[in-house]
């Protein structure tokens, strides 16, 4: 029996060397940063680096990969906080490019979980697309997890992937993991103690700027499961933030800027995702990625600074800033990332007194209207959100 501990870098290893042995080869996690020209600011997902291998163009490697990526989500910004969401997180990826098919990716994916990883068959169900006008049901993947006895649930918006508005997309099927305390119950779309962790989508189809659908030049099979989240799941946590890449976190942070658990986990998810965001070459800005990385450190101090204003970015550990950019692959020099973080504090302290300082005055002493926004913002660079902060206080 294997006695291994699993952790994260386990689980890595397990699902590489699964895969290798099937046929795969490993491709190297690019960085959070798209190549030019791509319509998102960030990855988001394993497969956003290898799109124009999914669209036809041969892969130097071959037609099965693995991988694993960091990706970032700033559509789940507002749900950070929760059990099981981050804002950068690591996805490890499989892709058939037009070589086999969903069947087969699921088969592999089930034997993975259940024997490689030692998930009880008896907690999973799966997800499957019941079909439209446009795509039929996905009898194929209903017929695998049918065969191989776990329930399913068909639904239509939630088993479809696509990479933003344009683009590679398909129907999928998902894997929920039970997580309850009960014998599992209900369905993953009646009950949240189902969660997700691994997403395998029958990439054949590509949607234009009209919203069609056309068929991709071959039938692709693109799946993606959180490391971080199957990590918490297998390791027993309560929350993605208790899996062991938050262990220094938790050991380093707490005395330092003592929190309660919801800020802490907020302030822990955007500082490690803003020390990736500069590793990857990022600087705070008004607009694209500079503004995701302003909002997620300004976030950090918004919180901080409600119970000590002196508390500052600086006395942050550097054992932090280094094990996250080494767990993430980085060569970025720890000492720029402490600075690029510090500079971004003075720059919103200098906001706040500003703010205070105007908003002090009469006219803004009552209710504000439209009007009065507009003109914090544009006159004075006052945002909504922080004019709305500083006037609750
Ligand atoms: N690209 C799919 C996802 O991100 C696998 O869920």
């Amino acid at each position: 029996m294997n006695t291994e501990p699993i952790t994260t870098e386990h689980i890595v290893r397990t699902f590489v060397e699964y895969y290798e042995d099937r046929g795969h080869h490993r491709v190297t996690g690019s960085s959070l940063l798209p190549p030019p020209g791509d319509p998102v600011l960030f990855t988001t997902s394993g497969m956003h680096p290898l799109t124009p291998y999914l669209e036809g163009r041969p892969h130097p490697l071959g037609r099965r990969l693995v991988n694993v990526q960091r990706c970032l989500r700033t559509t789940d910004l507002d749900e950070v906080g929760d059990t099981t969401h981050l804002t950068v997180f690591e996805m490890l990826g499989t892709w058939s490019l037009g070589d086999y098919e969903g069947p087969q990716s699921l088969g592999w994916g089930y034997g993975l979980l259940t024997e490689g990883l030692g998930v009880d068959p008896g907690l999973l169900h799966a997800t499957v697309f019941g079909g439209d006008e446009r795509t039929g049901l996905d009898t194929g993947s209903l017929e695998v997890w049918e065969r191989l006895g776990v329930p399913v649930e068909l639904t239509l918006d939630d088993n479809w992937w696509s990479n933003g508005p344009t683009g590679p997309c398909g129907p999928d099927s998902e894997i929920f993991l039970w997580t309850g305390d009960t014998p599992p119950e209900s369905t993953p779309t009646r009950d949240d103690r189902w969660v997700e962790v691994w997403n395998h989508v029958m990439m054949r189809h590509r949607r234009l700027d009209d919203g069609s659908l056309v068929p991709l030049p071959q039938r692709n099979v693109d799946t993606g499961l959180g490391l971080e989240r199957l990590a918490s799941l297998l390791q027993g946590r309560p929350s993605v933030f208790e899996c062991d890449v938050f262990d220094p976190w938790r050991r380093l942070l707490p005395p330092l800027w003592p929190l309660d658990e919801s800020s802490l986990r907020l302030v822990h998810d955007h500082l490690r995702s803003a020390v990736v965001v500069i590793g990857d070459g990022v600087r705070p800005g008004n607009t694209g990625r500079g503004y995701v990385l302003r909002r997620l450190v300004r976030r950090v101090l918004t919180v901080l600074w409600r119970d000590d204003p002196s508390r500052e970015l600086g006395d942050l550990p550097g054992e932090l800033v280094r094990h996250t950019l080494d767990h993430f692959r980085q060569d970025t020099d720890p000492e720029e990332v402490v600075r690029v973080l510090c500079d971004e504090e003075r720059r919103f302290r200098g906001l706040l007194e500003r703010g205070r300082r105007v908003l002090s005055r009469p006219r803004f002493q009552g209710p504000l209207d439209e009007e009065d926004f507009h003109y914090l913002h544009d006159t004075h660079g006052l945002p909504r959100d922080l004019v709305r902060d500083l006037r609750s206080r």
